[in-house]
């Protein structure tokens, strides 16, 4: 691993933080697709960079953000963006508070502001599903400025250096709109890929390490025939979800394959042929 990343490390990892930040620090556990990814982006948040994750849902997003904060045993607010968010939702608001016997109005920080200020990791899922003018108040969070002006109370806030951001977007996804320029143009943008059969692979046998392994195996062949047949452009790419696999396999520990695999993955996707065709192709493999 790069020495940039180990010595970034040791100096996140001596930082002390009361129990209420540590319930906020993530658990790891992300497989990384292929030899550079988890390694690139953790580059990009030691040179102080907001990385950006693009995949389809279900692809490690979350968990990859999460990692990074198990990483660096650093805590993580996330952010869920929807066309409702607003300024308040980001940065915070104002409320009123009995001090001294005074009524005063005092500002309740938000999960950027409070991430800016602690140092803590701020993780903004779905960046694109906020309506576009919500998020340009960010642009000078996010780049080389790490500064903000809260419009709510004139606090200039300038980011403690420990301050990391990702955000996750899923491009062409239904209720999205495609990302404003000027705020992509500040990230550092990573392709997300669902994991391949070997990395699956591992993935289930940490999950479900007492498992059968004739369940492992047969739900690996499953997830590879749905993997193909995306790539053939005759399924949508939810159904080769990384999370329905892991939820059809633990329901597969209690309940048959064939049903396992119906109601955590063929029952999510829209088209009834689809559905039909997951159906066929885990009966073929289950024995
Ligand atoms: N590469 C991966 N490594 C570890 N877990 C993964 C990976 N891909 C998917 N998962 C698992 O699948 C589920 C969905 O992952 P998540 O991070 O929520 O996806 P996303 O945020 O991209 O929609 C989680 O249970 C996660 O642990
Ligand atoms: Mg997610």
């Amino acid at each position: 691993m790069e020495a940039i990343i180990e010595e970034e490390r040791k100096e996140r990892l001596a930082r002390r933080y009361d129990e209420e930040e540590s319930l906020l620090v993530g658990t790891g556990g992300y497989v990384p697709p292929g030899p550079h990814l988890w390694e690139d982006v953790l580059t990009s948040v030691v040179i102080r960079r907001p990385v950006l994750l693009k995949g389809p849902t279900g692809s490690g997003k979350t968990k990859l953000a999460e990692s990074v904060s198990a990483f660096f045993a650093q805590p993580m607010h996330q952010v869920n963006c929807s066309v409702d968010l607003d300024a308040e939702a980001l940065l915070g608001f104002k409320t009123i508070i009995q001090q001294e016997g005074q009524t005063v109005i005092d500002f309740v920080d938000g999960p950027v502001i409070t991430a800016m200020k602690k140092g803590h990791i701020l993780y903004i899922d779905e960046i694109n599903m906020a309506k576009p003018e919500t998020l340009p108040i960010l642009h000078s969070v996010l780049d080389y400025r790490r500064m903000l002006t809260n419009p709510f109370t004139g606090e200039i806030i300038r980011a403690h250096p420990d301050f990391s951001v990702l955000a996750a977007i899923n491009e062409g996804y239904v209720g999205t709109v495609p990302m404003n320029e000027a705020l992509k143009n500040r990230f550092i943008a990573f392709q997300v890929p669902y994991l391949g059969t070997e990395e699956t692979r591992e993935l289930l046998e940490r999950e479900f390490p007492d498992a059968p392994e004739v369940l492992i195996d047969t739900m690996l062949g499953i997830s590879s025939d749905l993997r193909e047949q995306v790539r053939n452009g005759l399924l949508e790419d939810e159904a080769a979800s990384i999370r329905s696999l892991i939820d059809a396999t633990e329901l597969a520990l209690h309940i048959g394959m064939e049903r396992a695999v119906q109601y955590a993955i063929a029952e999510k996707l829209e088209d009834r042929g689809e559905r039909q065709l997951v159906q066929d192709l885990a009966r073929t493999r289950i024995r």
